[in-house]
């Protein structure tokens, strides 16, 4: 049995992959995502400073290796993410002085990206991550620079420029802490918006990267609801259970300290039995929430394969021994697995 079995009539199911999974160099891992996964994104090799390091110079290599590694697996595939403040290279916004662009030359650089990476795999990659983490959680725009050049106007461009380059392709909006009150007021006034204007947006992405104790499930649930109500599919597009404490709100001279290390990095030699159990019945409530919401759900992706590649053994505290994912160290699929299946 597996999970794209499990989920086949309720919704897609899938995973981020790394580098070395895309080139084949993680074969193991590979063997995982064929089995039990029917869609993919790509974690890191189609976002903008490695499709487009320099202006017009274009690298594909990995992005096509990707796409080909999804249709030769029958696999819904995602690009993430087109426009996005982070791992966005300098060029982007600044000009031969390094001074801020006009924001006529923005829109033209914007345009070219957008158009350049989504024509290529038109009709390929079905869905797209248009906008990533544009909201801050008060509901007001991040002072990005797209923000500061653009205004508000940068989002409902970014997502006709990729209407244009293809219009069959699902274009989504994405953010993290997706369930603070304030920022889904915000997002559904932009989706709202977009639409009132007939420019193309099919879904809101919540990315899930979730504690033990944040956010409380019925917060998260009312946001699914809110979204969907807005009139777009809601994707759950990055999730992830973290096992360790949070180290925000931690002052910069007690994060230098050795005790406050150890306090960060407590399951060096394995989770205990107890967080085991609370981790796996977190698990379970999400899904048997997706499952309750399966109408407004599009997709539920997992942000990586296996517990030692998940970006957060390194983020927001370097270093640390996380057990996020649904599958160890070994490759094996954690009892969880199983148990969500046995939720169909
Ligand atoms: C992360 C990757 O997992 C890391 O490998 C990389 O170093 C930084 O980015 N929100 C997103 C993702 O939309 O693209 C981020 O991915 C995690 C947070």
């Amino acid at each position: 049995n597996s999970l794209k079995k499990a989920f086949k009539d309720k919704f897609y199911i899938g995973t981020a992959m790394s580098l070395p999974q895309i080139n084949g160099t993680d074969v193991k891992s590979d063997q995982i995502i064929t089995s039990q996964y029917s869609s993919i994104v790509a974690e890191n090799c189609m976002k903008s400073m490695f499709l487009q390091p320099q202006e017009g110079k274009f690298f594909f290599d990995d992005a096509d290796r990707f796409v080909a590694f999804g249709e030769k697996n029958n696999m819904f595939i995602i690009g993430h993410t087109l426009i996005w403040h982070s791992q966005l290279p300098k060029w982007f916004f600044v000009d031969k002085n390094g001074k801020d662009v006009s924001p006529e030359v923005l829109k033209q650089r914007m345009k070219n990206h957008i158009t350049t990476v989504v024509s290529r795999y038109k009709g390929r990659v079905k869905g797209w991550d248009v906008v990533n983490e544009a909201i801050m959680e008060d509901g007001t725009y991040r002072k990005s620079k797209f923000y500061e050049i653009l205004g508000e106007e940068f989002i409902p461009l970014a997502f006709q420029y990729a209407q244009e380059a293809d219009p069959n392709a699902e274009l989504y909006y994405n953010d993290y802490n997706e369930w603070f009150p304030e920022k889904v007021k915000t997002v559904i006034n932009i989706v709202k918006n977009m639409k009132s204007r007939g420019i193309k947006v099919d879904g809101v992405g919540m990315q899930t990267h979730v504690g033990l104790d944040t956010p409380k499930l019925a917060e998260y649930e009312k946001a699914i609801i809110d979204y969907a109500s807005a009139g777009v599919k809601v994707n759950i597009t990055e999730m992830e259970i973290s096992t360790l404490p949070s180290p925000w709100g931690t002052s910069a001279n007690v994060s230098d300290t050795v005790e406050y290390q150890a306090k960060m990095n407590p399951y060096t030699k394995g989770l205990p039995q107890n967080v085991q159990k609370e981790w796996e019945s977190r698990y379970l409530n999400f899904f048997r929430l997706f499952i309750k919401h399966e109408d407004k759900i599009r997709r539920v992706t997992m942000w990586g394969v296996t517990d030692n590649q998940s970006w957060k053994n390194d983020f927001p505290v370097k270093g640390r021994t996380d057990y996020p994912l649904l599958f160890d160290r070994n490759f094996k699929a954690k009892p969880v697995v199983e148990k969500i299946i046995q939720l169909t």
